[in-house]
């Protein structure tokens, strides 16, 4: 095949994304809905609703991307979908979609795991890091440290034994009274927090490893919130120093990844990558040691059809798509197990 049209379809969690990639022009289009506003009410992710919502808008959102990268349905060559880890219920969505068209389109279809997703979403971004690389995954459900020698070869050297550092933002923001998911939020309210006013937990930042551990952080959150009159100066103030806790205990890893493996670019990746202050801790003492930080363009960071397009492009180059239809999703799904040799 040469330059395949493939589209990619997202639907792992709480955001519908579908994507057109061409091999060889790069990406199409891309089409997005989050169900931010859906959850909104409940503090979290309902996963039968996200389901429905995935069958809602998952076929309006494909003709649209067509429209934009005026191509039809038989210009497609391949159905790249995420096949895990995530929502059982949202991943069956996508892939009864992908497979159920690649069926009639005659096409193969293509399981993407959605960290490598979100782990080979930089290069879709100009300048783009080379192989070898360190990632540091960050997200709502993930906190990993990678090496990437190359697609699929991947070897975790770090990650969280509890909370992510996603999730550590999320339940911050929650007991500081912000909407879900609170991330974004905090960052906002931290903005007008004063340094060092509070002083919070940074757990294994010593601990010589690359691993992280966040759950101790929402129990001292919890403690300042509980102690403290809550007007919106100390509000502001226990959000920076959750932010300043964070971000340093991954800066720190990050940085001892780069030492360990003798690299000298790190990848973030996840949406937590889209946090400034944690941007600009990072590029301030990666470049300090002679090295380079790469993110994926803002829109890229968090969950989007696009990254899985372009890693099902990635695959294809690299094995066969499968034919048979008979899908089956993954809801758990450690990433090392897709290593294949060269
Ligand atoms: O990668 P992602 O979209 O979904 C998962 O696969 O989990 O990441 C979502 C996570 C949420 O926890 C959200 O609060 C966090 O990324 N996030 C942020 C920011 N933007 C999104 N956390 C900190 N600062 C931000 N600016
Ligand atoms: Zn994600």
């Amino acid at each position: 095949m040469n330059n395949p049209l493939i589209l990619g379809i997202e639907s792992s969690c709480d955001e519908t994304g579908l994507a057109l990639y061409q091999a060889g022009q790069g990406l199409l289009a891309h089409t997005l809905h989050s169900q931010i506003a859906l959850h909104n009410e409940y503090g979290g992710v309902v996963p039968e609703l996200a389901s429905r919502d995935h069958v809602r808008h998952a076929l309006p959102l494909l003709r649209q991307a067509l429209y934009i990268a005026k191509r039809s349905l038989d210009d497609i060559d391949a159905i790249a979908f995420t096949q895990g880890p995530g929502l059982s219920g949202a991943l069956l969505v996508g892939a009864s979609i992908a497979n159920a068209l690649a069926y009639t389109l005659d096409v193969p279809t293509i399981g993407v795991h959605h960290l490598e997703g979100h782990l080979l979403s930089p290069l879709l971004s100009d300048p783009a890091p080379s192989f070898p690389f360190v990632a540091l995954l960050v997200s709502g459900g993930h906190t990993q440290l990678m090496r990437v020698d190359g697609v699929g070869q991947y070897t975790l050297l770090g990650e969280s034994v509890d909370d992510a550092a996603g999730e550590a933002f999320d339940k911050s923001a929650k007991l500081l009274g912000l909407d879900y998911p609170g991330g974004a939020l905090l960052a906002q309210l931290a903005q007008n927090g004063t340094p060092g006013r509070f002083k919070l937990p940074r757990p294994m930042l010593h601990s010589g490893d690359l691993d992280f551990s966040f759950s101790g952080l929402k129990t001292a959150v919890l403690l300042s919130v509980q102690k403290n009159t809550n007007d919106d100066q100390t509000r502001a103030d226990i959000a920076h120093a959750a932010q300043e806790a964070i971000v340093d205990v991954l800066a720190k890893k990050a940085l001892s990844a780069l030492g360990q493996t003798g690299l000298d670019q790190l990848v973030v990746a996840g949406g937590v990558g889209a946090n400034k202050t944690l941007r600009e801790r990072l590029d301030a003492a990666v470049t300090r040691r002679g090295g380079r930080v790469f993110y994926p363009d803002l829109e890229f960071c968090t969950d989007n059809g696009a990254m899985i397009a372009f890693a099902g492009a990635m695959r294809l180059q690299k094995q066969e798509g499968q034919r048979d239809y008979r899908f089956n999703i993954k809801p758990r799904w450690d990433l090392q197990e897709l290593n294949y040799a060269d």
